[in-house]
């Protein structure tokens, strides 16, 4: 596996395995990588010739500058996991390589709606640094195909539709979310919690697995379902920032008669906050 950091070292293998005529699927991380990336790049090895994996802890997606400092760094470990599922290449770019003139002086990215719902309106311009950065790495490494989790699932849509609305000659794949065997969805924010907080952590999941088996037996009011869901977050020591009921396709809130819907919840437990969506098809 090459490692490189260099815009310039990047652009010129790609170009090498582009001239050979090999397919490129890309998988964009922060590190700190666990189970849930390697299946995205388990995903990547089977939709493309080459794999590109690329770790940068994006600094203008965070909204809390303390969450920024400790999130977890973890190169070493990470490149190890990675050669051994036989990744061909590593981007590791620094701040100064993607943010060349400084964060306050580039240019950014804002696909329209985000901001008003979810994670959006909890995270002040954490779409906006995702879709800048997102779109930057994409313009790197010129990928065929790259691979997201559905796990972020707002994430997931807002990259689709940027896709869709800028053009851009990519294909972009969700992977569904990887969980411990409690439920509990992997993250790397899952280290900030305690043993007993882990344990504990795992009714999210279940919270969201109750609303929809309530959906599927006919509930209707979903309004007050979503409270209930945030009461028993509460009830459960989660400090809930929403619980939602969404249209699948493009997150507007759902009514009573919709279909294809996406259970989505956000709540902080001790000094993590974890995020869990599940599907709820009523066809
Ligand atoms: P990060 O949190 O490192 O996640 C990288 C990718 O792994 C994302 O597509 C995320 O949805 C996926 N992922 C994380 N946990 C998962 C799980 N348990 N199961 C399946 N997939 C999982 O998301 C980001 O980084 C950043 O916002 C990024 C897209 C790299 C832009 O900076």
């Amino acid at each position: 596996m090459k490692i490189v950091s260099s815009i310039a070292d990047l652009r010129q293998q790609v170009k090498e395995w582009k001239q050979a005529g090999q397919t490129i699927a890309f998988v964009p991380t922060m590190g700190n990588l666990h189970q849930g990336h390697l299946s995205l790049v388990e995903k990547a090895r089977e939709l493309a010739d080459k794999v590109i994996v690329s770790i940068f802890v994006n600094p203008l997606q965070f909204n809390d500058k303390a969450d920024l400092t400790t999130y977890p760094r973890t190169l070493a470990n990470d490149s190890e996991l990675l050669r051994s599922l036989d990744c061909d290449l590593l981007f590791t770019p620094t701040e100064d390589t993607i943010y060349p003139l400084g964060m306050d002086n580039q240019t950014i990215v804002t696909v329209p709606n985000m901001d008003d719902k979810l994670c959006g309106r909890h995270r002040g311009g954490h779409f906006d640094g995702v879709a800048t950065v997102v779109l930057k790495l994409f313009n790197m490494a010129q990928a065929d195909v790259a691979v997201f989790g559905e796990k972020d699932y707002q994430q997931l849509l807002l990259i689709k539709t940027m896709v869709k609305e800028l053009d851009l000659p990519i294909d972009i794949i969700g992977v569904e979310t990887y969980r411990e065997s409690s439920g509990l969805a992997m993250s790397s924010r899952n280290q900030y919690l305690t043993e007993s907080q882990c344990n504990q952590a795992a009714s999210l999941h279940q919270t969201l697995l109750s609303l929809k088996q309530k959906i599927e037996q006919g509930e209707q009011n979903f309004l007050v379902l979503q409270q209930q869901a945030m009461t028993t977050l509460t009830e459960l020591g989660f400090t809930p920032d929403y619980v939602d009921i969404r249209c699948a396709n493009d997150l507007k809130q759902a009514n009573s008669g919709d279909k294809q819907l996406r259970l989505l919840a956000a709540a902080q437990l001790g000094r993590a906050r974890l995020i869990d969506n599940i599907a709820c098809n009523l066809d």
